[in-house]
């Protein structure tokens, strides 16, 4: 398998042969997850949709009897199923057919997992709060304030009905090795920072607070919630991951233009919602030490982008954020 090497004897052990499914494995957070579960010994069978081919497995989460043909044809031992709908813009619109993949598609495939004997991780989203009343625990009354984040909590609901056993890893907006820079909602300011050699002003929302989180640290997560649930069954039911800083997106702008040594007076902070954009919470942010005590979390140290310059240890935002956005970045 192309990439695939062990890191630890006593990991070697514990994997081999052991297999894990993974939806959504042309995405974002699929591919990271692929890559993180390979290099670790797994087993790894990715699905996707659109961009499955040549790489992948095509299945439709949504078409019932191919679900249930893959699993019969693959066994896995672990499902980690990041497949969904994540743009809440475009779920306003597009309603029906996303609440079909993201609540229908999931309980079926939870349901599957559970008759199969498979331990199900489902993905979820800090969206599932109202963001009134930071920071959230696990235990904390969701309240979604858009369409997505309901049909993510409803996902959630269908997972644990069909499969009491299951995962469910709520994260906030990601970043990662973008395929091109508007995959990620992080990413895709690049183009504001860009606009300054146009002489335009990108204006930004600097009112939503954001945790921005590296799609290698949730992959890592998603790996050892894996291994330990296989040992220990206690570990089920719903778990926070999150990066630690918090940033609006003028914020986060402003650090990848001093990141890439680039210019930032044109960037202009908003401080109020679009009225046309779907609602978003204030601020989501995620307690995440129910996974801290366990041991379970992952945070990479910052990591230096050859020829990117240093921000001065002054600066209050992006220290862990700007060199891993650097990493993503780098061959725009
Ligand atoms: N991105 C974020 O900022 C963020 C934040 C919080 C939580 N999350 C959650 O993290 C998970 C992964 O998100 P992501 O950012 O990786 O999403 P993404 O990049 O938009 O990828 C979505 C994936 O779903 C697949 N898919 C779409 N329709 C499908 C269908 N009918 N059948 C099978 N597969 C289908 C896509 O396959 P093709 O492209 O091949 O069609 C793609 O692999 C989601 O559950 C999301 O809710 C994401």
């Amino acid at each position: 398998m192309p990439g695939f090497r062990f890191t630890n004897p006593e990991e070697e052990e514990l994997v081999q042969g052991v297999k894990v499914l993974v939806t959504g494995a042309t995405g974002l957070l699929g591919r990271a997850v692929c890559k993180e579960f390979q290099t670790n010994g797994w087993n790894v069978i990715g699905t996707g949709y659109r961009r499955a081919q040549p790489r992948f497995l095509r299945c439709d989460m949504t078409d019932e009897d191919a679900v249930r043909r893959l699993l019969h044809e693959h066994k896995p031992d672990v499902i980690v199923h990041c497949a969904a709908e994540r743009r809440p813009d475009v779920m306003e619109r597009h309603t029906e057919a996303a609440v079909h993949l993201n609540v229908h598609a999931t309980g079926m495939l939870a349901k599957e997992a559970a008759a199969c004997g498979a331990l199900f991780i489902y993905i979820s989203t800090d969206y599932v709060f109202d963001g009134r009343s930071p920071p959230y625990g696990e235990d904390d009354c969701p309240n979604p304030v858009n369409v997505y984040g309901r049909s993510k909590l409803e996902g959630e609901r269908e997972s644990l009905r069909h499969c009491p056993g299951a995962v469910i890893l709520r994260v906030p907006v990601l970043f990662g090795e973008v395929e091109s820079v508007t995959e990620s909602a992080v990413t895709a300011l690049w183009l504001k920072v860009e606009e300054a050699a146009e002489d335009h002003c990108g204006a930004l929302d600097h009112l939503l607070q954001r945790f921005p989180t590296d799609t290698r640290d949730v992959a890592a997560v998603c790996r050892k919630l894996a291994e330990r649930a296989r040992q220990d069954p206690s570990i089920r039911g719903i778990f926070h991951f999150s990066g630690k800083e918090q940033m609006t997106k003028y914020e986060m702008a402003v650090a990848m233009a001093q990141a890439f040594n680039l210019p930032s007076n044109h960037l202009v902070p908003l401080t109020e919602q679009p009225a046309a954009a779907a609602a978003r919470p204030i601020n989501s942010q995620l307690n995440c030490s129910r996974l801290e005590l366990l041991n379970l979390s992952a945070n990479r140290l910052p990591l230096k982008v050859e020829g990117h310059q240093e921000r001065s240890s002054g600066s209050r935002i992006g220290l862990r954020f700007w060199p891993a956005l650097g990493f993503c970045l780098q061959r725009f």
